[in-house]
């Protein structure tokens, strides 16, 4: 069995299905139909499918003309009915893992997923997680679901394993097609037919030798960058005590040809991925009486970033005889990292949250997000609009806040233009150096 699913997956004639089509799984999708496979991809959100059934993407790495070719030609379709999975060979399951209100873990929609597929699991499947998640997930929640529970035996009649996505929105240099996958399988079959399936769509494929070891991959490169920034983050700082510029010594750092790798400071942690997933690996190890020190210190350090951002307004204003209260705050970029419209997790929401706490009239812009809706989870929600007039809400704020630095700003005519400014991304750059008007962090 395993040989000929193997065979089939060289020849692409294995039909493959992708659980979840959002950042990780639209991309996803469209490489393995590009590369000839015949995808369906399963989405609850309706609205998603019908774009991809009109041929239209949501995502900005995906150009819609790229998916309206494939619906065209047949390779690639959506759906929200599970049952597709029943012609399914090969399926990838992309979805969600965001933390609970308690900051645990958030599994349900892995489960949820899993237990839709456990419906339609057949012989000779191999089933791939994507999600990012603790060590030990695909083989403690899914293979229980998929194997047993179906009276399917692992590594025999069907095949599973773990391969950490590694996309990187708003990049190009680096896309799912290009960016090494690491794969490890339940059992040294379930890797071969996994390495095999994605070494048919994707350059370069990296077998190790078990889920776990992939799924720790995962959580050692993004703990690595999280604390990293955490670090960043507490010499901007100690820099700041110092009254020492932390550019300045970060860019001096940098000429170090080896031994160093440079992060920059910034008003706090955004995306699906940095904020959370470390978050997953030391919940796990307090299970066994661990504590994942570093961790839990850089997060400490990066959640506190926006309240330090709040501060340095604060004091920019009082400089000018003004207080926070009743200013006009303008926060500039939502999205959580430059060029892009995503907007979880990011810290321009705690600024902005922070900011009206203190009393402050904020306003904000972002040319990629039109509008927040900020939910509490308790009922109450609130709706914040992209100002329309970028240079006239420049013009009227007392201070203005740069939190995102979107390439697209004119960064020397809002500086000529802005009463005050915060820079938290040295986004004006030597301009913003030694100008009274520039409060840099
Ligand atoms: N966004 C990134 O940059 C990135 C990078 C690497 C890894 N990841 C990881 O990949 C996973 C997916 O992230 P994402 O950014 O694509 O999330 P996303 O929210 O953009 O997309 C997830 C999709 O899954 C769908 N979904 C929810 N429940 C489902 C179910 N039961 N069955 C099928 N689909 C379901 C949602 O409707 C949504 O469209 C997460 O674990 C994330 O940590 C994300």
């Amino acid at each position: 069995m395993k040989q000929n699913l193997i065979t089939r997956l060289k020849n692409k004639e294995a039909r493959v299905a992708v659980l979840g089509l959002g950042y990780v799984g639209l991309p996803l999708a469209v490489v393995f139909a590009k590369a000839g496979f015949t995808v369906t991809g399963i989405d609850p959100d309706q609205s998603k499918v019908d774009t991809i059934c009109r041929g239209k993407s949501y995502i900005l790495d995906v150009p819609a003309e790229q998916v309206a070719r494939l619906v065209a030609s047949g390779r690639l379709s959506a759906t929200s009915d599970f049952s597709a999975l029943r012609q399914a060979d090969a399926v990838s399951i992309c979805v969600p893992t965001p933390l609970r209100k308690t900051g645990d873990p958030d599994l349900s929609f892995i489960v949820d997923a899993t237990d839709e597929l456990a419906k339609y699991m057949h012989p000779g499947m191999v089933v791939v997680l994507e999600s990012t998640t603790y060590p030990g997930t695909t083989r403690e929640i899914l293979l229980p679901k998929l194997g047993n529970e179906n009276g399917l035996k692992v590594g025999e009649n069907f095949f599973l394993a773990f391969s950490p996505e590694r996309v990187d929105p708003g990049r190009q240099d680096w896309t799912t097609l290009n960016t090494p996958k690491v794969v490890g399988g339940i059992t040294q079959a379930c890797s071969e037919v996994a390495a095999a399936w994605y070494a048919a769509a994707i350059q370069t494929v990296v077998p190790v030798s078990s889920a776990e070891v992939a799924e720790m991959a995962k959580l050692l490169e993004n703990t690595f960058r999280m604390i990293n920034i955490g670090l960043v983050n507490e010499m901007a700082l100690m820099c700041d005590r110092l009254g020492v510029d932390v550019w300045e010594v970060i860019d001096a750092a940098a000429t170090k040809p080896f031994g160093f790798m440079k992060f920059t400071p910034g008003p706090g942690l955004g995306g699906h991925c940095i904020p959370i997933d470390p978050l997953y690996l030391s919940w796990k190890l307090r299970a066994l009486n661990y504590t994942a020190r570093f961790i839990e210190l850089a997060s400490e350090i990066n959640t506190g970033m926006p309240r330090y951002v709040v501060g340095k307004v604060q004091d920019a204003l009082n400089n000018q005889g003004k207080p926070l209260k009743g200013s006009q705050v303008l926060v500039l970029g939502a999205a959580y990292k430059p060029d892009i419209e995503d907007l979880r997790e990011s810290p321009a929401l705690d600024v902005i949250g922070l900011l009206e706490q203190k009393g402050a009239r904020v306003v904000y812009h972002d040319p990629y997000v039109p509008r927040i809706h900020f939910d509490s989870g308790e009922g109450l929600s609130a709706e914040m609009f992209s100002v329309p007039n970028l240079m006239a809400a420049v013009k009227s704020a007392d201070c203005v806040v740069i939190v995102t630095n979107h390439s697209s700003y004119d960064y020397g005519a809002i500086l000529d233009s802005a009463r005050l400014v915060v820079d938290t991304r040295n986004a004006l750059g030597s301009k913003g150096r030694d100008n009274p008007k520039v409060t840099r962090l």
